[in-house]
């Protein structure tokens, strides 16, 4: 597949995508918003991806945020619908029945935070940078970042990072639990593909059970522990459920099949 704004290849079951426009420090433009959506449809619908990685081209930015010359000036209409496309893309990711890992390797400002916090986990490198510095322009987060900020590291640090527009360093986000993991920027893609490919070898549909189940924490309009008896249910009936369980008793490695 390829996009004007991405790079999109597929390694051992693994989508990885880079958003790459490195000369504007990877600023999500209307195009990244479409490709990047497109990207996710394509991760969605094709059997040999497992799961992806999102990362930025170069070595200063995963993402400087929402590209900001694309603001000018836009009505209120305008700015509600830049917002609305934004969380749209981002729920997609969120939602996505496959795991999508950020791998951080710089700037993650803004639209940037907002990306790796729609994904399901975050690594970062040691040079990582995080925050949501709109303030600083006189708005606030329009991409779902003043949710998934407090969801991540509670209210009281969110309220502080939203309106004061303090950038954290990854030592910081990991120990606030922005960041599962954090490694140097060399092994950074290699550290999260090994991760993805212990996750990419266990039973697909029990690992879209976990993301649903685990994301409904955060939904008000539904019952987290009701869904999870059913999506239990359901894992239950599975092929995997049956290779899974046989393996452990016949002392073999399971092959699943995503069925
Ligand atoms: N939107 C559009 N362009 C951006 C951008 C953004 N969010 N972030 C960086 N860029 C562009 C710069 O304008 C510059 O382009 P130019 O070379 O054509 O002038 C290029 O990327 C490099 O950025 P620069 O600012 O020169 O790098 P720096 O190392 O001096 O500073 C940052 C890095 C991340 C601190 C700084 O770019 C910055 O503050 N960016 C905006 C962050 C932000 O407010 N994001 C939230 C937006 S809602």
């Amino acid at each position: 597949m390829t996009f004007d704004t991405l790079l999109f290849a597929i390694e051992n079951n693994t989508a990885i995508i880079t958003i790459n426009r490195p000369d504007k420090l990877n600023a999500l433009n209307k195009n990244v918003f479409d490709d990047l959506d497109k990207a996710v449809d394509a991760v969605n619908e094709n059997p040999e991806i497992h799961s992806a990685l999102i990362t930025g081209a170069g070595s200063k930015a995963f993402v400087a945020g929402a590209d900001i010359t694309e603001f000018g000036s836009l009505s209120i209409v305008e700015a509600r619908q830049l917002s609305e496309r934004g969380q749209q893309v981002f729920f997609k990711i969120e939602n996505s029945p496959k795991p999508f890992v950020a791998a951080v390797n710089g700037f993650a400002l803004g639209g940037g935070c907002e990306l790796a916090m729609s994904c399901h986990f975050r690594i970062a490198s040691e040079n990582a940078k995080f925050g949501q510095p709109e303030v600083n322009l006189g708005l606030i987060p329009g991409y779902g970042g003043t949710q998934r900020l407090v969801q991540l590291i509670g209210k009281g640090k969110a309220m502080e990072l939203l309106m004061s527009a303090h950038m954290i360093d990854a030592a910081e986000a990991k120990q606030l639990g922005l960041v599962n993991y954090v490694t140097t920027a060399d092994t950074l893609l290699e550290h999260t593909k090994k991760i993805l490919d212990i996750i990419n070898s266990k039973a697909p549909l029990a690992v879209a059970g976990c993301i649903k189940t685990a994301n409904a924490v955060f939904d008000e309009t539904k019952d987290g522990y009701a869904l999870e008896i059913e999506e239990f249910g359901n894992t239950f009936v599975t092929d995997d459920m049956k290779e899974g369980t046989a393996a452990f008793l016949e002392k073999r490695k399971a092959v699943f099949t995503g069925k």
